[in-house]
């Protein structure tokens, strides 16, 4: 089938104003920080829907958009979720992890509590979407991971950009979110996002960011 195409309106701005514009961009996503601290105040159903169809916006392989987020703002779901999480972190925390893991992890000061999963108001529950069914027929979807990650990232900033915080946290194993949230088996767990605002006074471990030298090479 040939493809249907349509005239793409791009943005377009001078050279000085692409700069500006760049380095804009980057102070902004330069002070955002992984918080590990919430407080519960909620966060509208608009502004997180917002958020969600940001993140829809990723590119995919094929344009399979091969994502699902699925919200949870119910407190008894979140507890099962927190329960749950606490409960194979603990496992890691104690005998699953490395001592070169744990020593990582130190100076993040993070611990198997996860407290945050239950005080802040929403997670997002990122969910790789592996193969569609369409009755019998199973469509395949491709660069899942890759495209999964990609709208994550999208997230990620989107929060931040609304002048929320986040958490990125995966849990390992993850399959108790298939459970708990009832998904189909083509649907496989990615990330667990937390969202919300952070407690007051929060802090952040001083950590700091590679130079671009140690991140690119000109060729
Ligand atoms: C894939 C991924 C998994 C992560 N998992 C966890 C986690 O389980 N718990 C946690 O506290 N932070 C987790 N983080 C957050 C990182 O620790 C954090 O992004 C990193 O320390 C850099 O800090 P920053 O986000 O403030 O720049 C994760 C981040 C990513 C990208």
């Amino acid at each position: 089938m040939p493809p249907s195409l349509i005239r793409y309106d791009y943005l377009r701005f001078t050279s000085g104003e692409q700069l500006r514009r760049a380095r804009k961009f980057f102070e902004l996503c330069n002070r955002r920080r992984t918080v590990r601290q919430f407080s519960s105040k909620p966060v509208s159903r608009d502004l997180l829907k917002t958020l969600i169809r940001t993140a829809g916006t990723a590119p995919s392989g094929a344009n399979k958009q091969p994502w699902r987020f699925i919200i949870v703002t119910d407190a008894k779901l979140k507890r099962k979720i927190r329960i749950a999480a606490e409960k194979e972190e603990k496992e890691n925390y104690e005998h699953r992890m490395s001592q070169e893991w744990l020593d990582d992890l130190a100076v993040i000061g993070t611990d198997w509590h996860k407290e945050f999963l239950e005080v802040a108001p929403a997670l997002i529950a990122v969910f790789s979407v592996e193969y569609e069914k369409e009755g019998n027929r199973i469509r395949k979807n491709y660069y899942v991971k890759e495209s999964v990650g990609l709208a994550v990232g999208l997230l990620v900033l989107a929060i931040h950009n609304a002048g929320l915080v986040s958490l990125t946290h995966t849990p390992s194993p993850m399959h108790f979110l298939q459970e708990i949230l009832n998904r189909p088996s083509n649907e496989r767990p990615f990330v667990l996002i937390t969202v919300g605002y952070p407690a007051e006074n929060v802090m952040v471990p001083n950590i700091q960011r590679k130079r671009f030298e140690q991140i690119s090479l000109w060729l």
